[in-house]
């Protein structure tokens, strides 16, 4: 990830989500909703694929990056 871009990941089977919007590393779960509130989406996912995950969070298609950081 740089700036506000989106964050790549390829290899993975699965990611936890945040959905609590207390993540220090959104768009994944860290474990703050623990004492929060709130619970993660699992998202599975095909390994075999290059994902674009927003950390801007502007895009309209969560959690995947939409180009919505460089407008
Ligand atoms: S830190 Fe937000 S759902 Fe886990």
């Amino acid at each position: 990830m740089s700036g506000n871009g989106p964050m790549e990941i390829t290899g993975a089977e699965s990611l936890l989500i945040c959905t609590c919007m207390q993540s220090n590393h959104w768009p994944l779960c860290d474990g703050s909703h623990h004492t929060l509130g709130g619970e993660p989406e699992l998202i599975r996912l095909d390994k075999s694929k290059t994902y674009y995950f927003c950390s801007c969070y502007r895009t309209k298609n969560r959690p995947f990056c939409d180009g919505s950081h460089a407008k």
